[in-house]
């Protein structure tokens, strides 16, 4: 096998523009006035009384009060500032102005595409430097989200570290034995060895990692009830900046193989999916969602796995604000040493790098 070990500086990632980023679950979002910033934009949700999601500027134009903030408020489909009274319409126009008829021209809140999607709102983060397109074709899915034949959980959480760390931290996951061992982590996972594959032209990162025979950990043992060893399949799909997508197949050791048109009836299948969200350079949205096909409706399963997907997410979210404490107490020119397990990062970062890369000047 080909052993790799690579020195390299540390530094941060840079938020990627012109890009889809989860900004909310569709349930977070209704007729009360809700505000996350996203890639160091404070931007307003709400939905209008046609149920559409709509998504404006958190700072009114006149002297740049929330309008997240009460007293500002909805008044049917326009949003009312708390402070003097300029009010906005869906499309972030003003539409009036206390004490004269005319509204400047210039009166209107930068207003953001969104799609709402596998239970996501998907917002588009544009580049001020060059022009781009908010193609909601181009958002990857996760349909397992939004399906009938699955049954999700899911929450947000957030962190104060650089997004890049969150990249490393999902697209490596030998941490599981150590950070979240008694959970979702036992040995095998260390040591078993990965592959790693980069689609360039897609912009997928793929990291695969099979283990023949391993220990069942808790969160699969509890929601399966299979007792015994299993063969564990994780297979992570990674399409930056934002959707990474982990394939989790178990199965008890001897189980049937899926069958070659995909079918898999001897398996428990997880779909565990985390969307990666800048707040801002120093501060992320971790967004975690957990899917199954086995124990449909079991309410007690569905606690179960909420409960233990958020007690392992919070390991992370503990280990990340730490490490991000501790690298911004680093000297310059600090380095760190790469080995096999970290493929799929490295791939992962150079991807981002390209994609935040400032567009070449044309040459005339
Ligand atoms: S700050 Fe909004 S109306 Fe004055
Ligand atoms: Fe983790």
């Amino acid at each position: 096998m080909h052993h790799m070990e690579r020195r390299t500086l540390v530094t941060m990632t840079a938020i990627v523009r012109n890009q889809w980023y989860v900004a909310a679950y569709g349930r977070e979002v209704s007729r009360e006035l809700f505000s996350r910033t996203i890639c160091g934009e404070p931007i307003l949700f709400w939905r209008t009384e046609g149920g559409e999601v709509t998504a404006m500027s958190d700072r009114c134009v006149h002297r740049r009060f929330p309008l997240s903030q009460s007293p500002s408020r909805l008044v049917d489909d326009t949003v009312v500032c708390g402070y003097h009274g300029f009010t906005y319409g869906a499309d972030g126009v003003c539409v009036a102005v206390p004490g004269q008829k005319r509204v400047p021209r210039t009166a209107r809140l930068t207003s953001y595409s969104v799609v709402e999607q596998d239970s996501f709102v998907w917002v588009w983060i544009a580049d001020p430097e060059r022009p781009g397109t908010a193609d909601p074709s181009t958002i990857p899915r996760a349909r397992w989200l939004d399906s009938p034949d699955w049954d999700a959980v899911s929450g947000v959480e957030h962190i104060d570290c650089n997004y890049g760390l969150l990249v490393d931290n999902l697209l490596d996951l030998s941490h599981e034995t150590y950070l979240h061992g008694g959970y979702i982590g036992t040995p095998e996972v260390a040591e078993t060895p990965i592959t790693t594959e980069v689609d360039d032209d897609a912009g997928i990162v793929y990291v695969s990692r099979h283990m023949d025979d391993a220990q069942c950990p808790p969160f699969y043992s509890k929601s399966t009830g299979v007792q015994g060893r299993i063969t564990r399949w994780q297979d992570i799909e990674y399409t930056p900046p934002c959707l990474y997508l982990l394939h989790s197949r178990i199965a008890p050791v001897g189980a049937a193989l899926p069958a070659d048109d995909g079918t898999d009836t001897e398996a428990f299948h997880t779909e565990i999916v985390y969307a990666i969200t800048p707040e801002t350079e120093h501060s992320t949205h971790d967004f975690w969602c957990v899917a199954r096909d086995f124990a449909r409706g079991d309410d007690e399963v569905s606690t179960f796995l909420a409960e233990n997907n958020r007690t392992v997410v919070m390991q992370d979210v503990v280990a990340l604000d730490v490490l991000q404490k501790a690298l911004d107490a680093e000297k310059a020119g600090y380095q760190e040493l790469s080995i096999n397990i970290d493929a799929g990062g490295l791939a992962a970062r150079r991807i981002l790098a390209a994609m935040a890369a400032p567009a070449p000047v044309p040459v005339s």
